[in-house]
């Protein structure tokens, strides 16, 4: 039977692989060939994804007209944007990094008192997908809701060590959702229209976010797995901030992959699929993946700002013409998710079998 809130095998944590010093990767976690990270196929290595400075946004500056085009142009030709100046507060970002780090650091068999399932995937887990024998990524993740508060993680499913990392969290939180709310301000008005369009078209105040913190342990042969395998994100915004120092994010352009390289102290952004979706394809959701690494670990941390679960989602109506019709249907994102949620990461497979045309 298809039972989607349950692993289909134990589950191991990357990090007690990786700590036990085996010198190769265990044959679950080997890709075919096709989908290993050649690391010589390289794009222009002066193609480098747009960074964009907010301050002009948030002060109405004689910058803000510039900034605003770069992020619309960005949404249409890469999906992913960096950010700097984008309000969040440095501490928040260094005490956000530094809690979930110690997190990670906690005895395994403590971490694994957090073991998530996939009824909800709250909690500490190893793999995304419950199909039998798929070939699985050399990454560990905790994943949490934030918000709306009515289906806001249970307690259980926080990590009470450290003692702060609750409240960093959804400070952390709070501040990261302000952002997107502003950039989603940014992004209708780059589709013509109004300014509040998106935040509606999300529920308002029952819109959702949630927020999965990625460890990528070493990992002996970096050549033939990969920290997370292609996907684009289901939801609606993802905010990522991402290591410093170790590179690993690649995001597919045009044809290829390209390294994104750390900006200190930006956020990484990218247009998740109903985002795809409302805009009918003007702002895309572009798929990326993490490669991984012999020499260190990564930590990242992803927020993704997604609809509220039971409102239906489609294309905006004043975006279409005869010339130009619906390319998705509507349908909720809590009925979209749970494709993902089965399968696992499998590039942008959803929203192609999703296509009207
Ligand atoms: C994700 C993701 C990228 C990274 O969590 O959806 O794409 O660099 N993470 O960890
Ligand atoms: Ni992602």
């Amino acid at each position: 039977m298809d039972d989607h809130r349950r692993w289909p095998e134990p589950v191991v944590p990357v990090q007690s692989l990786s700590d036990s010093g085996l010198t190769s990767v265990p044959e679950k976690y080997v890709k075919p060939t096709s989908d290993r990270p050649s690391l010589e196929a390289q794009l222009d290595p002066g193609l480098t994804m747009p960074v964009v400075d907010l301050r002009g946004i948030y002060d109405g500056s004689v910058d803000s007209r510039s900034a605003m085009a770069t992020i619309w142009d960005a949404c249409k030709e890469w999906g992913f944007f960096q950010v700097i100046n984008h309000g969040v507060r440095p501490d928040l970002v260094e005490e956000m990094k530094g809690v979930w780090r110690e997190f990670f650091r906690r005895p395994l068999d403590e971490k694994q008192g957090y073991a998530n399932s996939p009824a909800t995937y709250e909690g500490y887990g190893s793999r995304v997908g419950v199909e039998k024998g798929a070939v699985l990524d050399w990454g560990d993740y905790y994943f949490l809701h934030l918000l709306p508060r009515s289906i806001t993680s249970h307690d259980r499913h926080w990590p009470a060590r450290p003692s702060t990392l609750r409240k960093v969290t959804e400070e952390y939180g709070g501040e990261v959702f302000k952002l997107c709310g502003a950039l989603l301000r940014v992004l209708s008005m780059g589709l013509g229209l109004d300014e509040e369009y998106l935040r509606r078209a999300f529920g308002g105040d029952g819109t959702a976010a949630c927020v999965r913190v990625n460890l990528y342990p070493k990992c002996p042969q970096p050549e033939l797995t990969l920290g997370l395998s292609p996907h684009s994100d289901p939801g609606g915004l993802t905010v990522l901030l991402a290591d410093d120092h170790v590179e690993g994010l690649q995001v597919r352009k045009d044809g290829a992959w390209l390294t994104v390289q750390p900006v200190p102290g930006a956020f990484i952004v990218n247009v998740g699929d109903q985002i795809e979706v409302i805009s009918n394809g003007i702002y895309k959701s572009v798929d990326h993946r993490v490669i991984a690494n012999s020499k260190d670990e990564r930590l990242s941390i992803a927020f993704f700002y997604n609809p509220e679960g039971d409102v239906a989602i489609g294309p905006a109506r004043k975006l279409l013409t005869p010339q130009l019709p619906p390319l998705y249907p509507c349908i909720t994102f809590n009925e979209y998710r749970m494709y993902v949620r089965k399968r696992g990461p499998s590039g942008k497979s959803q929203m192609k079998s999703l296509k009207l045309y």
